[in-house]
């Protein structure tokens, strides 16, 4: 496949894998990018997993034909881009590494070397010239390890971009981009948000014709709504207008109040509202929609004098990823000794920007008239627009 005359895609599609990074399902698979550049000497940009190290050395030679590689550059060396490095050494005898001093580091310790004789350390703003391609580097530390870098070909306009911009899905499998990117981007780099925008700011103006990250499709054309959403979500803005329950039941009542809930906003005219069972779900989406949408209400029992496991889960999934800039709401269920509502707080008091509803709503066991009160009163307080 090429990207332009002389950028090729050599990457793999992987159908196995069952979960991607040890904790999420990728129901669409995923995809290990790799990519080489024909000019007077060749650059091959990063591996693959090790599953497809003889998949991958044959999409290499075929694109090389007759040439021998140059350089490897190595962005990132989290194992699903670094595993075949080694093997790639032995193949290419005369290629010289090319990654940043900590990416030399973690070599040594994956690989027990860190190709002394055969390497060259980049830093930030240094270049690498092919021939016609002049290669920039640009240090992107914690997007996603402290190690990566982004390169940028001044010459083609082209960005690689390591992790940053990727997303779960195997290549030859259709599906829109921002759902599984912005599940992607948060699961796995969302508590970075800081140096996302550092590295979006160090990218500045650069002209972009393509954007090739590690993991999922080459981008072209509008560039500028891709680059948006990662403004967005980098900055922990506000994606969609809407509201989020998350919740937890255990016999159905806390259930009925969330539903209860959901059908008040929704006559209310709140233009979404995602409900989510956080037993059930899949917990890296719940995480996701909780960074989309402007508003959460959580939703859980109480449960040995704290809160029902999978929502303490959730909370901690959030608070990890610096969870911040948003409106928080509680419904709390106890039968004897309601404390769900102050835990979950607790638990979200080192979160930023945070703001709580005034409303709590507060079910003993089932809902009542003074609990299906509260659900109105917080519903109104949510989305004040429109009640009907
Ligand atoms: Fe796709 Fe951070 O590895």
């Amino acid at each position: 496949m090429k990207i332009t005359e002389d950028i090729l895609y050599v990457g793999v599609n992987d159908h196995d894998i069952d979960l991607f990074e040890g904790q999420y399902v990728v129901p669409n698979g995923m995809a290990y990018n790799s990519y080489v550049i024909l000019d007077d000497q060749v650059a091959v940009m990063d591996t693959v997993d090790a599953r497809f190290a003889g998949q991958w050395l044959d999409n290499v030679k075929q694109a090389l034909g007759q040439r021998k590689p140059a350089y490897l550059v190595v962005q990132h060396m989290e194992p699903d881009h670094s595993a075949n490095v080694a093997r790639f050494m032995e193949a290419y005898p005369d290629a010289v590494v090319v990654a940043s001093s900590k990416a030399f580091a973690m070599m040594k310790q994956f690989f027990g070397t860190d190709f002394a004789d055969r390497r060259q350390v980049v830093g930030d703003g240094d270049t690498l010239c092919l021939g016609s391609h002049t290669l920039r580097f640009v240090t992107a530390p914690m997007v996603h390890w402290p190690e990566v870098l982004m390169t940028y070909d001044e010459s083609a306009k082209v960005l690689f971009s390591a992790d940053a911009f990727g997303k779960f899905g195997a290549l030859d499998v259709q599906e829109e981009w921002a759902c599984e990117a912005r599940r992607y981007y948060i699961g796995i780099v969302g508590k970075y948000g800081a140096q996302v925008q550092v590295v979006l700011g160090k990218l500045g103006k650069a002209e972009l014709s393509a954007i090739c990250p590690l993991h999922g499709p080459v981008l072209t054309g509008e560039l500028g709504r891709y680059l948006e959403l990662y403004n967005i979500w980098s900055s922990y803005g506000v994606e969609s207008e809407g509201v989020v329950i998350a919740y937890t039941s255990v016999y159905g009542h806390t259930r009925e109040a969330v539903e209860l809930l959901a059908d008040r906003l929704r006559q209310r005219g709140c233009p979404e509202v995602v409900v989510t069972d956080l037993a059930r779900c899949d917990m890296a989406e719940a995480v996701e929609d909780a960074f989309r949408y402007g508003t959460l209400v959580l939703a859980t029992t109480t449960y040995n004098g704290e809160i029902f496991p999978f929502m303490h889960t959730f909370l901690h999934n959030l608070t990890e990823r610096n969870f911040q800039n948003r409106k928080v709401a509680f419904v709390e269920n106890g039968s004897w000794a309601p404390l769900a509502a102050k835990t979950m707080k607790k638990l979200l008091e080192g979160s930023k920007q945070l703001t709580f509803a005034e409303t709590t709503v507060t079910l003993r066991s089932a809902l009542d008239d003074a609990s299906r009160r509260q659900v109105e009163a917080l519903a109104e307080e949510l989305w004040p627009g429109d009640g009907r």
